[in-house]
């Protein structure tokens, strides 16, 4: 079968589709032919960390298709149903951080870029069928640490206002979906006039220029729950935005792992700082009722067929993008 996998050279170049050997299929796995798979800003950071290290990876954490094959013992799944990958495996129960076992597909574990993706029928569920190859293939891993960074860690309710920097994000464009479906105030910041436009028709109540100073911006006005995954370059912008005694929820840092900030002013605003990371599955399929109830579907930025993985790449690379991006296999 044909898969993106990379090797060797760091980036972008070090990634090519090869023709490789399918998995042997375990009494749980299933078999699933993939017809979309979403790129997430992961798989950016993935191909540049591995390097020097001999084994080829194949890439990808989303993946979206139809089961061929199931194993001896496979109870919950059929051949011929329409499946949605979950990548964060290992983690079953809702907990405050996932057990010692949790492991992402794409890395370290083999991804799902590939034309058949072998898988525990533990981490598949079957696509909501409201949704299109192209949406369902882009929803699990952004939508899953969307969910939980929002409701499990941020307890964001209607009576909330909550600011979102780099509204462009995969992640966050969710964010702002689904935290207005409960009906909370949402405000987001992005480099992009024309992602800000979008997200106003998306629903969000104000909206800032990234580049300007966010206080000045608000009047002054404060929210109760920052969600921060871009980073050193609005860490601190981010924090300055808070209530006193607000909530700052961080996943990501696509600009830098290390900030510096006053602590004084910190303890003096009791706030509260929390990690979070992907979901489990019990998040996953709260996730998937969630979205159903609210009749939620993916902002799709662009589709590209998967030859074309190197325009999809650059495009995330560039933070180009408006919502996700997915590539689909003939
Ligand atoms: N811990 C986890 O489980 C988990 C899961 C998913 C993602 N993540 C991390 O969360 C982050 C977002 O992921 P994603 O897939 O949603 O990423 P993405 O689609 O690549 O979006 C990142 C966004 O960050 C903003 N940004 C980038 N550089 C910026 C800068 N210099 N100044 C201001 N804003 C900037 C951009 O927004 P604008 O273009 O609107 O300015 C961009 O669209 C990444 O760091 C990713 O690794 C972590």
């Amino acid at each position: 079968m044909k898969a993106l996998v990379h090797e060797k050279i760091e980036g972008i170049q070090g990634l090519s589709l090869k023709d490789i050997k399918t998995n042997n299929l375990g009494k749980n796995d299933v078999r699933i032919k993939i017809k979309t798979i979403g790129l997430n800003h992961r798989d950016l950071a993935t191909i540049e960390s591995h390097k020097n290290i001999s084994e080829p990876l194949i890439t990808g954490s989303d993946g979206a298709g139809i089961i061929s094959e199931i194993g001896s013992e496979v109870s919950l799944f059929k051949v011929g149903d329409e499946v949605i990958i979950n990548p964060s495996i290992g983690w079953t129960t809702k907990s405050e951080a996932p057990p010692e076992k949790f492991q992402i597909l794409g890395n370290p574990l083999q991804g799902t870029f590939s034309e058949e993706f072998v898988s525990n029928e533990q981490f598949i569920a079957l696509k909501p069928k409201y949704l299109t190859w192209e949406e369902a293939g882009v929803l699990s891993l952004s939508a899953l640490t969307a969910y939980r960074a929002l409701f499990t860690k941020g307890e964001v309710s209607s009576l909330q206002t909550i600011l979102i920097p780099g509204i462009g994000g995969g992640v966050a464009t969710y964010m702002l979906q689904f935290a207005k479906a409960v009906g909370a105030k949402v405000y987001v910041t992005s480099r992009s006039k024309e992602k800000l436009e979008e997200a106003l028709n998306l629903g969000a109540d104000k909206v800032i220029d990234s580049h300007k100073d966010w206080e000045t911006e608000l009047d002054g006005e404060k929210v109760d729950i920052v969600i921060e995954s871009v980073g050193a370059a609005t860490f601190n912008q981010s924090l300055k935005q808070l209530k006193k005694g607000g909530i700052m929820v961080l996943f990501g840092s696509s600009t830098g792992d290390k900030v510096e900030f006053n602590l004084r002013e910190f303890f003096y605003g009791q706030y509260t700082l929390k990690g979070t990371t992907m979901g489990s599955k019990d998040e996953y399929e709260e996730m998937l009722r969630f979205i159903e109830t609210h009749s939620i579907k993916p902002i799709i930025d662009s589709v590209y067929d998967i030859e074309n993985y190197e325009m999809a790449f650059n495009r995330l690379n560039n933070a180009e993008q408006m919502g996700k991006i997915v590539l689909r296999i003939k």
